[in-house]
C-alpha cells in the first residue's frame, strides 16, 4: 500500500467502522482491523474519518478578478477547510458561455488547483449551440441567473426554458440562483427613495417573494423540461414549501443552502454591514429555523458554502451605502468547523451533515462513488476530524485572499485536522502540505451526451 492510514473511526455507507485504510494508486484499496504495510502509515488515534468534503457552490474569480481570490488561494483554503472537491461558477471573466472558453478556464486553473474541481457551465442568454458542447468538453452542470447581474449568465423565461430542454439531453443538473428581477429591482428603487442605505435594508426590501416566485417559476420550467433543477442558496420558508410541493409531485429536483442562512440572520445585519450582504439576502431567525428543519428531514439536500470574496475595498463601500457594496462572503474553509459544531450540539446528525456536505453534492454531479464516501475503489479522499477539540474562526487564518469573515469568534468542537486527496495529505492541522496543480480536473462519470 502506498499509504495506510491507522486506527480510524471510518464513516462508511454501513455505519461507524473501526479499522485501517489502505490507498493503493490514490484509491481506496483496502479497509480492515489488520493494518497492511504501507510505504507511509498514519496513525489517527481512534479519530472521526469522514469522506472528504464536496463543496459544489464556490466561486473563485479565475481568470478575471486576481484581487478576489485566484484558484491557488481558494483551493487552498478548500483544503485547510476538508474540501477536498469544488465545484466552480462560470461568472468569471469571460464567463463561461462556450467549450472553448471552458477549455481556457480549464487550461488556466488546472495548474493553480491544490483539490480536485469541477467547472460548471454558464447557460444564459447565447447561441443554443453553445450548450452541447460545454458537456462535451467535460462541464459538470450547467447554472442560470434568473436575475440580470451577470450579464451573459441571465436568462428570459423563454432562453431558460430553451436553455433546459437542451440540457435535459445531456443527462447535467441546472443549477439556477432563484429570484426574480423585476421584484428586487423594484425593492432597491423604493429602499433608495426612501433614503435608506443602511445594511438592514438590503434585507428587507428584497423579499422572500422574490425568491418564491422565482423559485416556483424554475421549477414548473424544469417540469416542463424533465431535466435536474438544482436550485441554489434556498434561504426562505416560502421556497422551502416550494421545495417540498415539487418532491411531492415527482419533480427532479434538489436545493442547497448555504451556513450564511444556517448561522447568520437579519440580527446580525447591523455588526456585519457589507460583510453580511449576501444574495439572496440573510432572513429572518423564522426563516433560520425553518432551513435547520428541513436540513435535518433531508428537505434541503446539500450545504455548500457559495464562496463569493471581494475586496475589502469594494466590501467597505457598502458602510455608507449598502446598495454600493458586491453581495458576496467567504466560507469554503469555515463550512466544515460550523457544520460539525452543530452535530456536537445535536442540531444535525453526523449522517445528515455528511450527506448534505458530501454524498448528496457527489451524487447530484454525477461523481458517486468515485466522490463521496468511503468504500473500496472510491477515491482516496478523506478528513480526519478531532471532535473533541475547539475550533475558533479567526479571519486572520483563512487561506483565501480574503481574510474578513462573517463568522468571526465562532466556536464549536469538532475540528478537521487533516485532508488527503487521493492518497496524498494535502494539508495537516494548519499547514498546506499540498502543491498547486495537483488537483485534478473532474468531468460527471455519468453523462448522456
Ligand atoms: O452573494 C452572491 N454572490 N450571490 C450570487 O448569486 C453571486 C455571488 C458572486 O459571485 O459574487
Ligand atoms: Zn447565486
Ligand atoms: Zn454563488
Amino acid at each position: 500500500m502506498d499509504l495506510v492510514v491507522r486506527n480510524g473511526t471510518i464513516y462508511t455507507p454501513y455505519g461507524l467502522v473501526s479499522a485501517s485504510i489502505g490507498v493503493e494508486d490514490g484509491k481506496i484499496a483496502w479497509m480492515g482491523r489488520a493494518a497492511p504495510e504501507g510505504v507511509r502509515v498514519l496513525d489517527v488515534d481512534g479519530k472521526l474519518i469522514l469522506p472528504g468534503m464536496i463543496d459544489m457552490h464556490v466561486h473563485f474569480r479565475d481568470p478575471g478578478s486576481p484581487d478576489r481570490e485566484d484558484f491557488e488561494t481558494g483551493t487552498m483554503s478548500a483544503a485547510a477547510g476538508g474540501v477536498t472537491t469544488v465545484a466552480e461558477m462560470p461568472n468569471t471573466l469571460p464567463p463561461v458561455t462556450s467549450a472553448e472558453r471552458l477549455r481556457e478556464k480549464r487550461r488556466i486553473v488546472e495548474r493553480k488547483a491544490y483539490v480536485d474541481f469541477a467547472l460548471v457551465a454558464g447557460a444564459g442568454s447565447m447561441s443554443r449551440d453553445e450548450i452541447k458542447p460545454l458537456a462535451e468538453e467535460g462541464a459538470i452542470a450547467y447554472k442560470m441567473f434568473m436575475i440580470s447581474r451577470f450579464k451573459e449568465l441571465a436568462v428570459s423565461d423563454a432562453d431558460m426554458l430553451d436553455n433546459l430542454l437542451l440540457i435535459a439531453e445531456t443527462g447535467l443538473p441546472c443549477l439556477v440562483h432563484a429570484e426574480n428581477e423585476g421584484l428586487v429591482s423594484r425593492g432597491v428603487e423604493r429602499a433608495r427613495s426612501q433614503g435608506r442605505r443602511d445594511p438592514l435594508a438590503h434585507s428587507e426590501f428584497r423579499l422572500p417573494l422574490a425568491e418564491a416566485e422565482a423559485t416556483a417559476r424554475a421549477i414548473l420550467l424544469a417540469e416542463e423540461a424533465s431535466v435536474h433543477l438544482h436550485i441554489c442558496h434556498m434561504t426562505s420558508s416560502e421556497a422551502l414549501a416550494l421545495l417540498s410541493w415539487a418532491k411531492g409531485r415527482g419533480v427532479k429536483v434538489t436545493a442547497e443552502t448555504s451556513p450564511c442562512y444556517l448561522f447568520l440572520s437579519t440580527d446580525d445585519l447591523e455588526r456585519l454591514g457589507p460583510y453580511g450582504k449576501v444574495d439572496p439576502p440573510l432572513r429572518g431567525p423564522e426563516h433560520q429555523r425553518a432551513l435547520w428543519q428541513a436540513l435535518r428531514k433531508g428537505l434541503l439536500d446539500v450545504v455548500a458554502s457559495d464562496h463569493a470574496p471581494y475586496t475589502r475595498e469594494e466590501k467597505e463601500r457598502g458602510w455608507i451605502d449598502i446598495f454600493d457594496a458586491p453581495s458576496g462572503s467567504v466560507g469554503v474553509e469555515t463550512t466544515l468547523p460550523l457544520m460539525l459544531g452543530s452535530v456536537n450540539k445535536g442540531l444535525l446528525s453526523l449522517e445528515r451533515m455528511v450527506e448534505a456536505f458530501s454524498t448528496n453534492p457527489a451524487r447530484i454531479l454525477g461523481l458517486y462513488p468515485r466522490k463521496g464516501c468511503i468504500s473500496i475503489g472510491s477515491d482516496a479522499d478523506l478528513v480526519v476530524v478531532d471532535t473533541k477539540a475547539e475550533f475558533e474562526i479567526r479571519g486572520e487564518n483563512l487561506h483565501s485572499k480574503q481574510r474578513i469573515t462573517p463568522f468571526e469568534g465562532f466556536k464549536g468542537r469538532g475540528k478537521p485536522i487533516l485532508t488527503i486527496v487521493r492518497g496524498e495529505v494535502i494539508w495537516e492541522d494548519g499547514e498546506i502540505l499540498g502543491r498547486p496543480g495537483y488537483g485534478k480536473f473532474l468531468s460527471p462519470i455519468r453523462r448522456r451526451v
